[in-house]
């Protein structure tokens, strides 16, 4: 069981960085709408990860907080580049929600079995908010396709010059 939590702690905080990367790093003609879906998918995330660290420590085991044994314990592996198009973000994201629905499912399973009625709640309750996410992606894959296509490139970095210098910087 504390397998399974670890596993969802670590998973979540590796989906947190991984919508934040995406948050900061899109653009293109749906920039405004998707930087504000992933920072609120990023949240949502984000608020999982301390009752699946405090269930841990709740069953006697200790709540794992750095990096590297995170990475380790991660059934989620985002590396690699950073997408080139919108639409390669959503569905990487999207396959994301799906491996962490089924090793949410798994330790529902398990709990059930060992009894453990609290972290069989826990794991229901994150699974309902990954199936919601994992909905929304799969709505706006079907729905924006082409405009989803368009390349992420960033446009020219810093305010133009002139506008610097009436600043008067
Ligand atoms: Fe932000």
């Amino acid at each position: 069981m504390i397998d399974s939590l670890r596993c969802e702690q670590a998973n979540a905080t590796l989906l947190y960085l991984e919508y934040k990367g995406y948050h900061w790093n899109v653009a293109g003609a749906l920039f405004h709408d998707l930087h504000l879906l992933f920072d609120d998918h990023a949240k949502t995330v984000l608020e999982t990860i301390d009752p699946l660290a405090e269930r841990q420590r709740i069953l006697g085991a200790k709540a794992e907080y750095q990096i590297a044994p995170l990475r380790r314990y991660a059934a989620l592996s985002p590396d690699g580049p950073l997408p080139d198009t919108p639409r390669e973000m959503v569905e990487r994201l999207l396959d994301a929600h799906r491996q962490v629905v089924r090793g949410l499912r798994t330790g529902i399973a398990l709990a059930n079995r060992a009894g453990d009625a609290g972290s069989a709640d826990l794991l229901t309750r994150t699974l309902l908010v990954h199936e919601k996410m994992e909905w929304f992606l799969r709505e706006l894959l079907e729905g924006r396709s082409a405009l989803l296509a368009e390349p992420v490139e960033p446009s020219p970095a810093g305010p133009r010059s002139e506008g610097v210098a009436q600043m008067g910087l």
